[in-house]
């Protein structure tokens, strides 16, 4: 089918359409905050503005204009007798724990740090991951709790990783943050030991509250440390990075690198899950590079490089590695390197 012609008129089109995107997600995000949605579900799914005032102890004007503006932009609908409901897919899709919901909380975090943008490209400031609140962490760790059977999943389709840790081999998760990766190894290979790297604070004390709650303990722990300090050898028959390389001092990757071939038994696999920069001008178009070009645009302030795919793949074979595959489906809208530690 033949490309519809761009106009004047459909770019301004375009243009009002992110401008609505841009309130929606805040009307998500706070919607979900205030729990107006949850609420709405309580109710069966219809409810009047008045009503989800009174029930959560809010303002009931600004309720009204909340649930008029959720319906502008199309996440609730409104009946004749000015109840308003789900629009069609939103109740399921803007769940508690539903992806979509989490986005739009990370994203209405990080958008407060657009404003310092035009005096940190002046200045070269930085803000980095770790001077982030408490709130961003907290919806940050819910989303990758929804990741962590992706990682497994991938971690068990390479060939010799399933069979080690079904025999009680052994996994360090490299910036383990809440630890959802650890437990989940550990309650899928209940032999398997798991050993978290995480500097920060916030991360460590939650991981290690999970570790308690699910019962783990015995064969799951975290190091307190950064992947510079690590100085394991021989140990693990597995080692998992998951969207922390790009967060790595650009001059430490290969020495963490090195450490981690160094922690890996002969044989021993690291799985490493990241974002890769585009290298070509058609990249900039690819849908596999959407989100690693965004993720360097919210992220580039904090420090962090987002290295293209030929960059990652020679630092891994500078560093020893054998890379036995790199792939753009083995984790959605990730790539993963599957990178082996030959016998010695
Ligand atoms: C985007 S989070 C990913 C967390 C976790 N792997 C996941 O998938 O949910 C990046 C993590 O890398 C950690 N990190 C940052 N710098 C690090 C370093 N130098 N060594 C080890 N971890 C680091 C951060 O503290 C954070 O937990």
């Amino acid at each position: 089918m033949a490309e519809k012609p761009i106009s004047k008129e459909s770019q301004a089109r375009t243009l009002r359409g992110w401008m609505l995107g841009l309130h929606a997600t805040h009307i998500i995000d706070i919607g979900g905050r205030l729990g107006y949605f949850a609420e709405l579900r309580r109710r069966g799914g219809v409810a009047s503005a008045e009503e989800l005032a009174t029930a959560l102890q809010l303002d009931p004007w600004r309720t009204e204009v909340w649930c008029r503006a959720a319906c502008t932009v199309g996440i609730l609908g409104c009946t004749e007798d000015k109840r308003f409901t789900f629009a069609p897919f939103m109740d399921e899709l803007l769940g508690d724990e539903s992806p979509e919901l989490l986005t739009a909380h990370v994203l209405a975090s990080l958008a407060r740090d657009f404003s310092a943008y035009p005096q940190a490209f002046r200045t070269g400031a930085t803000k980095t991951f770790q001077d982030h609140d408490e709130d961003f962490f907290f919806h940050q760790s819910r989303i990758s709790a929804l990741r962590a059977p992706e990682i497994v999943a991938a971690a068990r389709a390479v060939r010799q990783v399933e069979a080690r840790l079904a025999a009680g081999g052994a996994v360090m998760d490299v910036g383990s943050g809440s630890g959802t990766v650890l437990v989940r190894f550990a309650e899928e290979f209940p032999t398997c030991q798991a050993v978290g790297i995480e500097p920060l604070p916030y991360f460590v004390a939650q991981s290690r509250r999970l570790i308690d709650e699910r019962g783990v303990g015995e064969r799951v722990r975290v190091e307190a440390i950064s992947g510079e300090q690590i100085a394991f050898h021989r140990q693990f028959d597995l080692v998992t990075m998951v969207q922390v390389f790009h967060e790595l001092p650009d001059q430490a990757k290969r020495g963490i690198l090195r450490r981690c071939h160094r922690s890996l038994k002969p044989g021993g696999v690291l799985l490493l899950v990241d974002r890769c920069s585009p290298e070509t001008a058609a990249d900039l178009r690819d849908r596999r590079f959407t989100m690693s070009i965004l993720e360097q645009w919210f992220e580039v302030t904090w420090g962090n490089i987002v290295n293209t795919r030929s960059e990652i793949l020679a630092m891994l074979r500078e560093t020893g590695f054998l890379v036995t595959q790199d792939s753009a489906t083995l984790v959605p809208t990730y790539w993963t390197f599957v990178a082996e530690k030959q016998e010695e």
